[in-house]
């Protein structure tokens, strides 16, 4: 799969930029002159400096409009490398290589790149969609465990978003479904007006437990305790009824995924977190189950939030 990189290369392109980390071994050849930008590990490469030392790079190695930026990592390479295609020389093309199983299925599809601020997570970035991505699950392979089961907490989430029978694939075919799956949402809501909000199923507690930072939990992970929570506020509003409650609990276990709370977690800040979530657009926003799948349920009751917190 990887070999079929040339081949995937857009007509006009005469010079790559290869943007990756110093500990992701995939390479891939090409007959054309390129370049390779190494950032730094970790959230901290998310950041608008690294951006414009890319660029600066980019321009000091030739690079013009019409070449081509290649991300290969995970979803932090994917981010920074398609947003700083983005923006160089006003928008030059992208492709990506996700290396880790959450890039692969979540992180370079769809075009959402960008950079943290101090004042947030993905603050700055633009919707830049790639010309192409490639997928090889080989290279999942030398990927730690741990990062691993992060990524198992964002393929769980595709179950309630049409994937009821992902757990029955074998790893390339769920990678396939989950991107299918991705893409056919994005392709109807780009801009996430509305319907490509679902994709958040289960983020807006695993945002809080994130900016809670306390906690040692991958954003899978994080993802996995949000879904079972979401799960739970939709049982204790008559949304969804217990074999499908049961159902969650099944999917989560079956990927051998969190699915409690945190020991110690502090649920008055959580409560404080979710009404500071940028996606609370009407009271407290969530993307709930019920009896026609995932919506995007405004106004949710904060006695109920709350008293699903202090049950779980
Ligand atoms: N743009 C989007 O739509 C979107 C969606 C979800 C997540 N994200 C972003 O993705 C980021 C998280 O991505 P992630 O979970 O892939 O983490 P990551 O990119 O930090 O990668 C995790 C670690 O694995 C290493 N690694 C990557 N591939 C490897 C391989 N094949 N073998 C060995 N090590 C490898 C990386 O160097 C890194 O140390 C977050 O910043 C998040 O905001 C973006």
């Amino acid at each position: 799969m990887l070999g079929e990189f040339q081949s995937l290369v857009p007509t006009g392109v005469s010079r790559i930029a290869f943007v990756t980390q110093p500990g992701i071994d995939v390479s891939l050849e090409s007959e054309l002159p390129s370049s390779v930008h190494f950032i730094p590990d970790g959230e901290e490469a998310k950041k608008l400096s690294v951006i414009g030392e890319l660029c600066s790079a980019f321009a000091s190695n030739g690079l013009t409009r019409k070449d081509l930026v290649v991300g290969i990592g995970g979803g932090v390479v994917t981010d920074v490398a398609g947003f700083a295609a983005s923006v160089y020389h006003r928008g030059i093309q992208v492709m990506h290589v996700p290396t880790t199983l959450l890039g692969q299925i979540d992180a370079a599809i769809g075009g959402k790149t960008g950079v943290n601020i101090p004042e947030g997570k993905n603050l700055v970035g633009a919707f830049w969609q790639p010309s192409a991505v490639i997928c090889d699950t080989d290279v999942l392979t030398s990927l730690p465990k741990r990062e691993f089961q992060s990524g198992m907490g964002e393929l769980a989430k595709y179950h309630f978003l049409g994937g009821e029978g992902l757990d029955k694939l074998s790893l390339e075919e769920r990678v396939a479904a989950c991107i299918q799956i991705k893409a056919d949402i994005v392709a109807a809501d780009e801009r996430e007006g509305a319907s490509r909000a679902l994709l958040n199923y289960g983020h807006t507690l695993a945002h809080a437990l994130e900016i809670e930072g306390r906690f040692d939990l991958r954003h899978g992970e994080a993802v996995a305790i949000g879904i079972q929570y979401a799960a739970l506020v939709a049982y204790a509003l008559g949304r969804i009824d217990e074999a499908r409650l049961l159902e969650h609990e099944r999917v989560l276990d079956h990927y051998d995924l969190p699915r409690a709370l945190p020991e110690g977690c502090d649920i008055d800040r959580i409560m404080e977190l979710f009404s500071r979530d940028k996606k609370a657009m009407n009271g407290l926003t969530f993307v709930l189950d019920g009896p026609e799948g995932l919506s995007v349920v405004p106004g949710v009751p904060e006695n109920t939030l709350r008293d699903v917190l202090t049950q779980m």
